[in-house]
């Protein structure tokens, strides 16, 4: 199969899903939603289509994919789970939770898609697309973030076909995600580990396990989820986090009811959740910083966010959207 130069974007219907598994089962590459963001599919067994994935997306080779399966039985043919995994998977899938767990033996899923690591990253979505597509199919789909490297996650297809139009065989359009920050991974080694912030809560998993979660280990120094380094989710306009201060000229990412000094001075203020909802907020936050980015703004001023539940996730995306853009790789 050569490189698409038409993009099909298919309602999600019968005929959708089957042809979403007939071009998967071919080598091809399917945008699809899952309750995260959309992901962007490829028969995670098959090496070329693999390549192929990596080339749609500008994405560095060693930056490791997450492989999606329909349940746990499935996911237990790609991994070794511990106690801890097992009791994650039971209680979060299908659902916004990904497991880094070491490779089980006779693993199907192709080399490239590890970035020839011997552990792998699984998730089993709950979003009735992802699930009728992974259970048409019958193999693990990688699905890393429907978007170019390094540019801000999609949650509409309409994003996809912005970002990827021309490069992937077809988009099933499922309407806006809900979750609207990508899965929360662990890592199920020794200590699990938090590797990404995401959509369930740090307390929400803590609470599962009966105990407080190691903390990740400096990123500099030993990146657990290769792709978790600096500059990611990266809109083209500067982005200024804690904002209390509204500049001229500035557009205004906000929080809550109650609005910055200088907020006149916004030529467009876009707002998480006025009722201060950190899941609201979530479902927002990449349609709006793709929105403001449009502005053709100096800067995006964004307002603080509370860190506990979703908020973690949110000041983590926030944080890589406004850092500096010198890091190479990015997802
Ligand atoms: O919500 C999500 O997780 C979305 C949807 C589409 O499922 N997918 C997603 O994939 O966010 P992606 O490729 O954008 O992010 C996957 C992250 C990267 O940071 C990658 O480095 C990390 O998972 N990862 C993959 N395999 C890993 C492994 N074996 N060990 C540690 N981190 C791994
Ligand atoms: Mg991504």
């Amino acid at each position: 199969m050569t490189a698409p130069s038409t993009t099909r974007v298919m309602k999600p219907d019968a005929a959708a899903i089957a042809e979403a598994v007939r071009c998967l089962a071919a080598g091809g590459l399917v945008a699809f939603p899952t309750e995260t963001v959309y992901g962007l599919g490829a028969d995670a067994t098959n090496g070329a289509a693999v390549a192929r994935l990596y080339a749609a997306k500008g994405r560095p080779r060693f930056n490791p994919l997450i492989s999606h399966v329909a349940d746990l039985a499935a996911a237990r043919g790609l991994a070794d789970f511990n106690a801890d995994a097992m009791r994650l998977a039971e209680s979060f899938w299908p659902g916004p939770l990904t497991l880094v767990a070491p490779k089980a033996a006779g693993c199907p899923v192709s080399e490239l898609a590890t970035a020839g690591l011997d552990t792998i990253a699984v998730r089993v979505p709950r979003h009735a697309v992802a699930q009728d597509i992974l259970a048409g199919l019958r193999r693990p789909v990688v699905a890393p973030s429907a978007n170019r490297s390094g540019h801000i996650s999609p949650t509409t297809a309409a994003h996809v076909l912005a970002d990827l139009g021309g490069r992937v065989d077809l988009i099933v359009d499922g309407g806006a995600t809900l979750v609207g920050v990508e899965s929360t991974i662990v890592g199920c080694l020794a200590e699990p580990t938090v590797l990404r912030a995401g959509g369930v809560p740090r307390e929400a998993i803590e609470q599962v396990l009966g105990r407080r979660l190691a903390a990740a280990p400096d990123e500099d120094d030993a990146p657990l989820a290769p792709g978790m380094l600096a500059s990611h989710y990266a809109p083209r306009t500067p982005l200024r986090l804690n904002a209390r201060h509204v500049e001229r000229g500035e557009v205004l990412l906000a929080f809550g009811s109650k609005l910055p000094g200088g907020a006149a001075n916004a030529t467009q203020v876009l707002n998480l959740s006025a009722r201060g909802d950190l899941i609201e907020a979530a479902t927002n936050l990449f349609s709006h910083l793709r929105a403001l980015d449009a502005a053709g703004a100096k800067t995006i001023a964004a307002m603080p966010v509370p860190h506990d539940g979703l908020g973690e996730a949110i000041n983590d995306r926030l944080a890589r959207a406004a850092a500096p853009r010198s890091t190479p790789l990015a997802q």
